[in-house]
């Protein structure tokens, strides 16, 4: 009988104790207060009968650890709980690093946050060499940090570059690259990976040490290393919006990672990350993000063959981006010499993604396969057209589709300003049609719309919304609405700005108005960005002003239209913007630039283009970068109203039926 709950201890022949972990009732393991109580119970009854060794492993499909239990997290609203939070960890993994008998994180799949630093406070890892395997301390994207012991020990394990550069990024390796830090000791195939963990941990090898010049990187030069790691921190993210990579650098640099050994009254403290609201919104984001995935569980859909029509700039990419995640893809246009320059574009992708490695890429390539015939369409599982944004040429086509496509195959438009509903009145079946709108540069973006109209079938929209997040894009369930949410948001804030412009605002001010307030990019070089075209007509069909202003006027007119063309608001040389100096911004102009937006996301929800306040900040955040820290447009005018607002989000509700 398992004495456990989540645990289970076996002995073998040898004497080593495999331990692992299938926490209870939950698809992945968590480290919850409750799993990490029962594992100091089950460290208590192992040393009563000291094994030769012990091999920590997961029971679960899905991987080793997938972190803490962040609900936990939401729930921390005092700096007494988060110490205790912390103090959990650090003790008890402080004890298992110490145990008198070797240790081994055996890593397969997911190993993140306190999975990490369960993994480092044993004497040695072996890591199973595949693609779930991931490696990351993803806490300073949930604005906490690595207070397990990860910020004490990942340096000493793989020298501060490499570990400041994963826990001030979150960023993560995968089972070679953690080997090739010093970060495994060793990288294996599943068939050894048992034999591999008990051959490392009877080893009697003395655990890693660093060489002598990271020692001193890590001991006596902390503090170089540290005003370097932060002017690269202070580009980015800067403290007052987000204080803790702030805090990971101070705290390793000072406090030998120790959390808990910061002073109350320092702003790299515990306390003053709990008492930031930036804790708080990340959390959220990170809940809103769950929520998003969400979407693409509730249909059982799996797509193998993607046919993609029109190979231009959304098609071609939206094809390689599909080839990449494994699927087979047949892209369609009018003439080979269309299809050619996303071939081409694809391949150049593909060479950077696989670094060197020919073959891989190749294969990757080899999975888009031109289609001038319009053979791909009958074996298709989904159907996306990404043909010119002209509706009787979208009928035409869809017409001569219709009898060709699955019966149970997703039919989609990437449409991003047509109604759904006017493209679907020439099918026989118009309830089949739905809205897969990607955003522009297909790669980069994590959002997509799931559009339904009235009549979409709620069949398809949840397969489609399944489709994408097979393809790891976050799903959005929006109603058939102009703009749907993400441009109907970015179009009355980007107006605002080109408004601005024409007053006398240098386009240089304007951004850094908004980067300062923390968006990825300044709205007017957003513009150039997207095209100044696309800006006059979509700022015609969004905003319903009459006439563009002015100065927007005076440049597509002379052809200047942005980015494409070389000139717009600012020249763009090389694919970047040359910009001047900006000047000082003066009072309001951000609040001014920023209002439309958050008026044009109230109207989404009051509207019902989204379901609800959470998921239109989820959708404004994934979809166009709107600062983080702030929870979101509506969060942002709701703590603006009353700052102590609730940070839960709502169970997932059903994807929204129509406008
Ligand atoms: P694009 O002009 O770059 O490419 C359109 C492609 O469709 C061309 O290669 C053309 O030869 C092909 N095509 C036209 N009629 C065809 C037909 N009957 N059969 C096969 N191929 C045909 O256009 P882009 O920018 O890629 O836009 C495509 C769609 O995606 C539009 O509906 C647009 O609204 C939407 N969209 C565009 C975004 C953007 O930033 N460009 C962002 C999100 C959506």
């Amino acid at each position: 009988m398992n004495p456990y709950r989540n645990w289970s201890v076996r002995r073998d022949d040898e004497r080593i104790a495999w331990i692992t972990l299938d926490v209870a009732d939950s698809p992945m393991n968590k480290l919850s207060a409750d799993v990490m109580t029962e594992l100091a119970t089950v460290l208590d009854d192992i040393e009563r009968y000291p094994p030769a060794a012990a091999v920590f492993l997961s029971g679960k499909e899905a991987g080793f650890v997938a972190g803490a239990d962040i609900e936990e997290f939401a729930g921390l609203d005092s700096p007494d709980k988060a110490r205790e939070l912390v103090a959990r960890g650090w003790d008890l993994f402080n004890r298992m690093a110490g145990l008198a008998y070797p240790t081994c994180a055996l890593i397969r799949g997911h190993c993140l946050g306190g999975g990490l630093e369960l993994a480092l406070a044993c004497r040695y890892r072996v890591v199973v060499d595949e693609p779930a395997t991931r490696l990351a301390l993803p806490e300073v994207m949930l604005g906490i940090v690595p207070g397990w012991g990860g910020m004490l020990r990942l340096p000493q394990m793989v020298g501060p570059a490499a570990a400041l550069d994963m826990m001030l990024t979150g960023r993560s390796v995968d089972a070679r690259k953690a080997k090739k830090l010093g970060l495994a000791d060793e990288c294996v195939p599943a068939r050894v990976m048992h034999n591999a963990a008990r051959a490392t941990v009877m080893s009697g090898r003395p655990a890693r040490e660093l060489p002598f010049w990271q020692r001193l990187l890590n001991g006596p030069l902390k503090g170089v290393v540290a005003r370097q790691a932060r002017a690269q921190v202070e580009k980015r993210a800067p403290q007052k919006h987000y204080p803790a990579p702030y805090a990971i650098l101070d705290m390793w640099a000072r406090y030998g990672g120790n959390a808990l050994a910061v002073p109350a009254n320092k702003p790299t403290s515990l306390d003053a990350i709990v008492a930031s609201p930036t804790t708080r919104n990340l959390v959220r984001v990170f809940f809103m993000q769950e929520r998003l995935k969400g979407f693409g569980k509730e249909a059982d859909f799996q797509a193998r063959h993607v046919h993609v029509i029109g190979a231009g700039t959304m098609g071609g990419d939206i094809a390689a981006w599909c080839a990449g995640r494994g699927m087979t893809v047949t892209l369609q246009d009018q003439a080979i010499e269309q299809i050619a320059p996303a071939i081409r574009r694809a391949a150049k992708v593909f060479d950077r993604k696989c670094r060197g490695d020919k073959l891989k890429s190749r294969m990757m390539l080899e999975r888009i396969v031109p289609d001038v015939d319009w053979r791909g369409v009958r074996q298709a599982d989904v159907v996306i057209e990404a043909i010119f944004e002209n509706l009787e040429a979208k009928h035409r086509l869809l017409m001569a589709l219709e009898p060709m496509v699955k019966p149970d195959a997703v039919l989609a438009t990437n449409t991003s300003s047509l109604r759904i509903e006017d493209i679907g009145a020439v099918l026989n079946n118009p309830t089949r049609l739905v809205g897969i709108h990607f955003f522009n540069p297909v790669a980069k973006m994590p959002l997509v719309e799931v559009v339904s109209a009235a009549n979409t079938d709620p069949v398809m929209s949840r397969r489609a919304a399944a489709f994408v997040k097979q393809i790891d894009k976050l799903p959005l369930p929006v109603a058939s609405h102009p703009g749907f949410l993400v441009n109907a948001v970015l179009g009355p804030y980007m107006l605002e700005a080109i408004r601005c412009v024409d007053e006398g605002f240098a386009p240089e001010t304007i951004d850094r108005a908004l980067t300062d307030f923390g968006m990825p990019m300044g709205p007017i070089e957003l513009v150039d960005l997207v095209g100044l075209d696309v800006a006059v007509a979509a700022g015609a069909a969004l905003t319903g002003a009459g006439t563009p202003p002015k100065r927007l006027s005076e440049l597509v007119a002379a052809g200047n239209l942005g980015k494409k063309s070389g000139q717009g608001f600012y020249a763009w040389i090389d694919g970047k913007a040359q910009k001047g100096t900006a000047g000082a911004v003066p009072d309001g102009l951000t609040q001014r630039i920023i209002q439309p937006l958050l008026d044009a996301t109230r109207r989404c929800v009051d509207q019902g283009v989204v379901a609800d306040a959470n998921l239109a900040d989820a959708g404004v955040i994934f979809g166009t970068g709107f600062a983080p820290f702030t929870g979101g447009p509506m969060n942002y005018l709701g703590t603006r109203l009353a700052p102590a607002r609730s940070s839960r989000v709502e169970a997932a509700p059903a994807l929204p039926r129509a406008a």
